[in-house]
């Protein structure tokens, strides 16, 4: 039966209010799970498929693995869960994958979770080894890990500027090269980056992050050519300010909202540069894009940078 699209709506609605309030309180999105009793096998797009997600452990990762859990999907997540020293807000830590892997299994499928790091290629292959081992196949990659570091150019330890790019450019390229054999044997798969709104403009203390994030659209156009013929797309999404860890911090906020550096005070600053009545987008929102790459709906888009940003890059030429 197909889900009345109202009734869809309205889910999601309540969900993203009880998301918000909860990733605020610092719990994450753990209620997301609950399954939607309107849909079944017959109905879900992704029955059967592997689904490999980098950075699973928390914010927009965990979201993705949820959303494509529930089209039926097995689920590989990995994350470095552990701390990058230059990071300055605290990353996910171990307690988190197994989380995360906890609420996959309870949409009714498997989850293969591990410790990867993105910037380094023998973590990757092991992960994708795993994944035959245990699932036979892959199908989708959502190169999604990734870091912010902020700070005017000149006066950025160049440690703290490149594991941005480490994480944010080399991280994708390592980790869609250990998936892109596996998804040729399929003859057919969906690549998803998750760049940034970041990645279509400048901003002022941001170069690290808006270069890694331009970077990764180049990479996502290029290699789209590239696997094309083996049908295979290859897509990015670029977000808006999210609700997650790396944006609801300490740090960001009294950088972002200095004269009332609260989540509310972060979430009407990025209210101001929306076009649509939206502060902080709640992750699932993001979810629903990559879902939407991966789904036969999208079997002919490829090569594009898919902005989910409330209008925020409509006045920007890029
Ligand atoms: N939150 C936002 O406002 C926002 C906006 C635009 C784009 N993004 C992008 O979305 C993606 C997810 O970010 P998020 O907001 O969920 O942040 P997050 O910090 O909550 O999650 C990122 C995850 O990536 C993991 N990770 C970081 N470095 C890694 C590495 N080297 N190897 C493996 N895993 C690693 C972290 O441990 C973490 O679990 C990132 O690429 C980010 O740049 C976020």
């Amino acid at each position: 039966m197909k889900k009345n699209p109202q009734e869809a709506t309205n889910l999601s609605r309540r969900q993203m209010v009880k998301n918000s309030s909860l990733a605020v309180a610092g719990l994450g999105m753990a209620n997301i799970a609950a399954t939607n009793p309107l849909q079944t096998s017959a109905n879900k797009n992704q029955t059967g498929k592997v689904a490999l997600i980098t950075g699973g452990a928390r914010g927009i990762g965990r979201a993705i693995a949820l959303s494509l859990a529930k089209e039926g999907a097995n689920i590989v997540i990995c994350d470095i869960a552990d701390q990058i020293p230059s990071i300055s807000y605290p990353m996910a830590v171990p307690a988190d994958l197994v989380e995360t892997k906890k609420l996959v299994e309870t949409e009714g499928v498997k989850c293969l979770s591990m410790k990867a790091d993105v910037r380094k290629s023998a973590d990757l292959k092991k992960v994708v080894a795993q994944t035959i081992t245990d699932f036979g196949r892959l199908d989708i990659v959502v190169a999604n890990a990734g870091v912010a570091n902020m700070g005017y150019l000149e006066q950025m330890d160049d440690e703290a500027w490149e594991d941005v790019i480490a994480v944010n450019l080399v991280g994708v390229a390592r980790t869609l090269k250990a998936a892109i054999p596996e998804l040729r044997k399929q003859e057919k798969g969906r690549i998803v980056v998750i760049a940034s709104v970041s990645g279509r403009g400048g901003s002022p203390g941001m170069s690290a992050y808006n270069a890694s994030k331009w970077g990764v659209i180049g990479l996502t156009k290029s290699v789209a050519g590239e696997v094309g013929k083996s049908n295979i797309t290859c897509n990015a999404v670029c977000p808006t300010a999210i609700d997650t860890p790396m944006l609801q911090n300490d740090f960001v906020r009294k950088l972002w909202s200095p004269n009332n550096p609260t989540p509310e005070g972060l979430n009407e600053g990025m209210k101001r540069s929306h076009l649509l009545p939206v502060g902080l987008l709640d992750p699932m929102e993001i979810a629903n894009a990559v879902t939407f790459l991966c789904s036969p709906q999208a079997n002919f888009i490829t090569g594009v940078a898919l902005d989910v940003a409330a209008g925020s890059t409509a006045r920007n030429s890029a």
